[in-house]
This record gives structure tokens, sequence and C-alpha cells, in this order.
């Protein structure tokens, strides 16, 4: 799952959770959206102290063959619920798929391409650790069907490396992107994160240009957040201020920019043409089916008015234990689909069409004119043409902006 996907940013003063979105109407208007496959790798050489992610040191030997024969039947199982629906992209995160061998991942793929017919042009990314990639190991990856990587750079300094307790130097992610570019996968993000222990404005910003210098097609950039649980949280290292990393990132935006990199979401940028679909699909309320430990789906069954979110067991023994079919599903209630549209649309800068928050939702502008338009004298989002986005306060203060949508309290009736 992508770092973005579920991560807030921003909190404005004096926010408090809307109360106009009572008697939501009922999801009629539902239309099938783009399905797309999440397939979730839970190991990692050693958790690396901020992560949150559902992932799990490796001890001992990895489990390659009957992690796979599981996914193999989850995602033959999961096939039968949306029988018909071409796949439009495959995610392969983590954990590090790329400890995975290259036939391996071609037999995801190969399992994916017997159940469902696909879209052209079809996008599979991998997402790959720099320590993990041996000589020619992107190569067999394009030929058993990926045709993206992701690449976890992180920085470029070693010691910002060494404090992020990463398994790889600087030098593995040259070698890995050298191997990328050798292999024809010229489709490639690396994934940087910034205000990181100890680091100043030009550390960030030579982080970007070092960057910059492998030629990737995509640039994911992330705050470093501390999360809840992890061995950040529980011995928290100095972090730069706030102001600090403000000017971080308005400066490597900047840079990004100029370099022909276009900000398509709060923390993606691209060059032309090499947006990830994938993502775009999450972002623009999608569907796709998780497979895999902890993976999470969502499924729109437009004919009954439902839909429905999916998730497996998290702990990778217990998921390879289980039933593959026995999958938990919760239909999202009506009242809570204003918020999971914009946590996710919202993060675009080009925003929505209300067409598309209709057919993917089946709710109606009745059903979020009032926060809407509180939110529009608040300068937080606009209206330009056909769409609805975040102004750049909004985007700033995007936490604030989500309250707006969130079901209201019951009503007191003592
Ligand atoms: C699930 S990780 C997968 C990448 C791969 N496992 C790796 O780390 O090389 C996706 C990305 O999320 C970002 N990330 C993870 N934890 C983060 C945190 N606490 N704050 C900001 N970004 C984070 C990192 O940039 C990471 O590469
Ligand atoms: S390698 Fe990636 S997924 Fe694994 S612990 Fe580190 S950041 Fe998380």
């Amino acid at each position: 799952m992508h770092k973005s996907e579920s991560s807030i940013v921003g909190w404005a003063e004096s926010s408090k959770p809307n109360s106009g979105l009572r008697g939501l109407s009922p999801t009629h208007g539902l239309s099938t959206p783009p399905l797309a496959l999440y397939v979730h790798f839970p190991w990692c050489v050693r958790k690396c102290p901020y992560c949150d992610f559902n992932s799990h040191t490796l001890h001992g030997e990895l489990p390659q063959e009957r992690y796979i024969e599981a996914l193999e039947r989850d995602i033959e199982a999961q096939a039968m619920q949306v029988r018909g629906r071409p796949l439009v992209s495959i995610f392969l995160g983590g954990g590090t798929p790329s400890l995975f061998e290259p036939a391996a991942i071609g037999r995801v793929l190969a399992a994916a391409r017997r159940e469902f017919a696909t879209a052209e042009p079809f996008e599979v990314t991998l997402e790959a650790n720099p320590g993990t990639i041996e000589r020619g190991r992107f190569a067999e990856y394009a030929a058993a069907g990926v045709t993206r990587v992701s690449l976890g750079a992180q920085s470029f300094d070693a010691q910002a490396l060494h404090a992020l307790g990463r398994i790889h130097s600087p030098r593995d992610t040259l070698r890995a992107a050298e191997e990328l570019h050798a292999a024809g996968l010229v489709n490639f993000n690396l994934d940087l994160m910034y205000a990181l222990p100890g680091q100043t404005v030009a550390g960030a910003v030579n982080d970007v240009a070092q960057a910059l210098a492998l030629e990737p097609a995509h640039l994911s950039h992330y705050q470093l957040t501390i999360e809840p649980g992890t061995l950040f949280a529980a011995a928290p290292p100095q972090l730069p201020m706030d102001d600090i990393a403000a000017a971080m990132l308005t400066e490597c935006r900047d840079n990004l920019g100029t370099a022909g990199f276009e900000q398509y979401e709060v923390s993606a940028y691209a060059r032309a043409g090499r947006r990830c679909r994938h993502n775009l699909n999450y972002w623009n309320f999608g569907d796709y089916l998780g497979a895999g430990a902890g993976a999470h789906g969502k499924i729109t069954q437009a004919s009954q008015g439902l839909i429905v979110r999916t998730a497996h067991l998290r702990e990778p023994r217990r998921y390879l234990a289980s039933d593959p079919c026995a999958l938990e599903q919760k239909p999202v209630a009506a009242a809570d689909l204003p918020f999971e549209f914009m946590l996710n649309a919202l993060r675009l800068p080009e925003g929505f069409k209300m067409e598309t928050f209709e057919a993917r939702t089946g709710l109606g502008w009745q059903d979020i004119c009032a926060a809407m338009q509180g939110l529009e004298a608040r300068g937080l989002v606009e209206c330009t043409g056909a769409r609805y986005r975040a102004t750049s306060k909004g985007l700033q203060f995007l936490n604030d902006v989500l309250l707006a949508f969130l079901p209201a309290p019951p009503l007191c009736t003592g």
C-alpha cells in the first residue's frame, strides 16, 4: 500500500467535525469503477525504526514457495467475486517484494493473467529495496512481467540512511538505478523522505538533485512522520523544526518543477505520461483487490448499491495458515463515503469532477453541498470549470478540510 494513501497532512486551528452530512441519500447511482490488484509481500531484511507498514524482519528462510502458493489461491478466490472485470494495474508492494525471486513474482503475475483480462497499457509495479538487488535481477523481473519499479532510495546521505536504520548505502541506490536503465525499466520511481534527523534544507535539496541525476520517471517525496507503535515513536530522534521542513518542501518542489516533474498528488511528482496509474486509481476512488497478508481491498457492487471493504489477516504466519476465502468483508456505510472519497480525491491538486463523486459513491451533490460551501467560504476548496479541488491553503491544511466530510455525531435526544 502506498504511504500517502492513508496519511493525512496538516491540521489547522479551530477544526471541528462537520454537522452537515446527516440523512445521506442511498447509494443508488453507483457505477462500476476500474479495478486494480494490490499484492502484499510482508517481509524485510530488517524492520526500519520509522516504518508502520505491515512489514516484518525476516527470521530464518523466506517461505517463498508457501507464500506464492497462498497468493495464487488468494487471487483465484477473489477473482470469483469480480468475474468479467478487467484489471488496469498490479502493484507488488511491501515489505520488500524484491526479496522474492523473479520466477516467484512471475508466478503471481501469471495467476493474475489467468484470472483476469488486462487493460492496455498494463502497469505492473514492483517495490524494491536497493539493498536487495543483485546484478541482472531487474532484467529478470522485467522478463517476468514487471513494467515499473519503485525503489526505496530515501536519501543519498550515508549518515541519514544509517539514522533511518536502512540496510543500503547511497552506492547501492546508484547501482540499482544503473541496473534499471540497463534492463530497460526506465519507468521507475524513487522514494525519498525529507525532514530527516539532523537534515538541513541544503541536505534535502541535495537529495532531490542526486535523485534527479539517476533519471527517474517519477519521484515520491514524503515528509518523515513519527508513527505510533514504531521504534522512533518509543525513542524519537531530533527532527527539523516545522518551518525548516516547510522550507525543504518548497525548495524541493520548485526544483522538481524546474526539472520537468509535475506534482500530481500531495507527495507524487512525475514526468509527462509517467503518473502512477495504480495509485491514481486509489486517489480517484477506484476499486482494488488486496491479496496477501494484511492486504486491504475495496469492491463496488453497483447492482446492489454497495461498496465493500475487504481485509486479510495481518500476521504472515496466520495469513499462511488461513483459508484464502476467509476474507473479512465489511460494507461501507453511506455516511462514511464522503470522507473516504475526499481523503483520496482531494490529495490531487487537480481535484475531481462532481460526476466522478456521484458515480463512485452513489451519492449526490446535495449530500456534500453544505460541507463544500462552508469550505469554499473559508478559502479551502474551490470550483474551477467542472472540477472541485483543494486550494493551496486547503492542501496545507488537508486534515481540516477532511473533517468537514466526517459523518455527523448522533443527535442528542435526551
Ligand atoms: C512500504 S515502503 C516500501 C519500500 C521498500 N520497502 C523500501 O523501504 O525500500 C514505501 C515508502 O514509504 C515511505 N515511508 C515509510 N514509512 C514512512 C514514514 N514514517 N514517514 C514517511 N515516509 C515513510 C518510504 O519512503 C518507503 O520507501
Ligand atoms: S524496508 Fe520498507 S517496508 Fe521494510 S521496514 Fe523499511 S520502510 Fe518498511
